[in-house]
């Protein structure tokens, strides 16, 4: 039986649930393998967590957890866009490691130049729990659309937003206090501004826009606007006229280019994306052969973005190989920001 040492780096939400799931599933075994968490690194050695750590091989530094001898699949739940994630996934793709990370800000900021050092290394470059948490968006436009040409995506993609919005309609609560909740269930960037000014849905939909259209991610030419501007009267005009607010995120191929937007949007009543509520995240994918797709999850939270690290981590084990996004890093440029079009 082949062992695969897997070394986290990151012990927050999606690392503690990691762990948990590893332990919770010895059965877990893609290709007849068994991963087991040989090494870990995090910020705080001592915080209380879900799983006992002290077995494991502690690193103060990421950069040495991931290019440890020790470490076959490097997880980098660390999260940033720069700073000692960056510094470990490309030291990590270097020593010809796997990687998987939940990390958006990373790969929509730098997902071209991580993706040419994977694919000179010869090595994967997984990120499923970046987008959607534990709902297979990328799986699904990097291989299942992959056949169709992607006129667009449309679709939540923030948890936290799609939770304070809904709960706001819900309950009449004010932001603020809907935000704690939020932190407090575990959806919220360690830094809520990510969230509720748009940059983190928009990170994510800059990723589905490299994927459905063969293009580097380009979260530069995002228009980004978030939710703090949405007030408790225009939610409840919105319901009194049979809308509801919901933080949409798009991205649209034109002639020219590609329009990629994030901002707030009334919904009418009863559209899939006015009935998506709490942490789930919804998105609409159109391909010009397959038509319209729609798939609703979980977005955010432990276990379900855990869920999908765990699943990239089996496909390191079993083998599956694909370009980082659809053509190879050298292939792609970024796209050509454009002026959306009405929809
Ligand atoms: N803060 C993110 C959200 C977590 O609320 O969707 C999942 O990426």
């Amino acid at each position: 039986v082949k062992t695969w040492r897997v070394g986290v780096a990151g012990l927050g939400t999606v690392g503690g649930g990691l762990l948990q799931f590893l332990a919770e599933r010895p059965d877990f075994a893609p290709a007849g393998g068994r991963a087991v968490v040989t090494g870990v690194s995090a910020r705080n050695r001592s915080r209380p967590r879900p799983v006992d750590i002290s077995g494991l091989t502690w690193f103060d530094d990421p950069v040495a957890l991931a290019t440890s001898p020790e470490t076959d699949i490097f997880v980098e739940l660390v999260g940033g866009s720069d700073g000692p994630a960056k510094a470990a996934v490309e030291a990590a793709l270097k020593a010809g490691k796997p990687v998987v990370t939940a990390n958006k800000a990373l790969i929509a900021e730098h997902g071209a130049e991580l993706a040419a050092l994977a694919e000179s290394a010869g090595v994967p470059l997984l990120f499923e729990a970046a987008v959607m948490g534990g709902t297979p968006a990328v799986k699904m436009l990097r291989e299942a659309m992959v056949g169709d040409d992607v006129r667009g995506v449309a679709g939540i993609l923030n948890g936290t937003c799609n939770f304070i919005l809904s709960e706001m309609e819900a309950k009449g609560l004010p932001f603020a206090e809907v935000l704690s909740d939020a932190q407090r269930m575990g959806y919220a960037e360690a830094d809520p501004t990510m969230d509720v000014g748009g940059f983190d849905a928009a990170h994510k939909v800059s990723i589905l826009a490299a994927l459905a259209f063969g293009c580097a991610p380009n979260f530069a030419a995002a228009e980004i606007e978030g939710i703090e501007g949405v007030d408790a009267l225009d939610i409840r005009m919105a319901k009194d006229l049979g809308y509801r607010i919901r933080l949409v995120a798009s991205a649209d191929r034109a002639a020219d280019g590609v329009a990629v937007r994030v901002h707030p949007s009334l919904v009418p009543e009863g559209h899939p994306l006015a009935e998506t509520r709490g942490a789930l995240n919804a998105l609409f994918i159109e391909g010009t052969r397959i038509g319209r797709i729609f798939i609703q999850g979980p977005g955010a939270g432990s276990g379900p973005t855990a869920a999908a690290v765990a699943a990239d981590i089996a496909d390191v084990m079993t083998g599956a190989t694909r370009p980082v996004f659809q053509a190879p890093a050298e292939d792609l440029k970024p796209f050509v920001a454009v002026a959306p079009t009405k929809r």
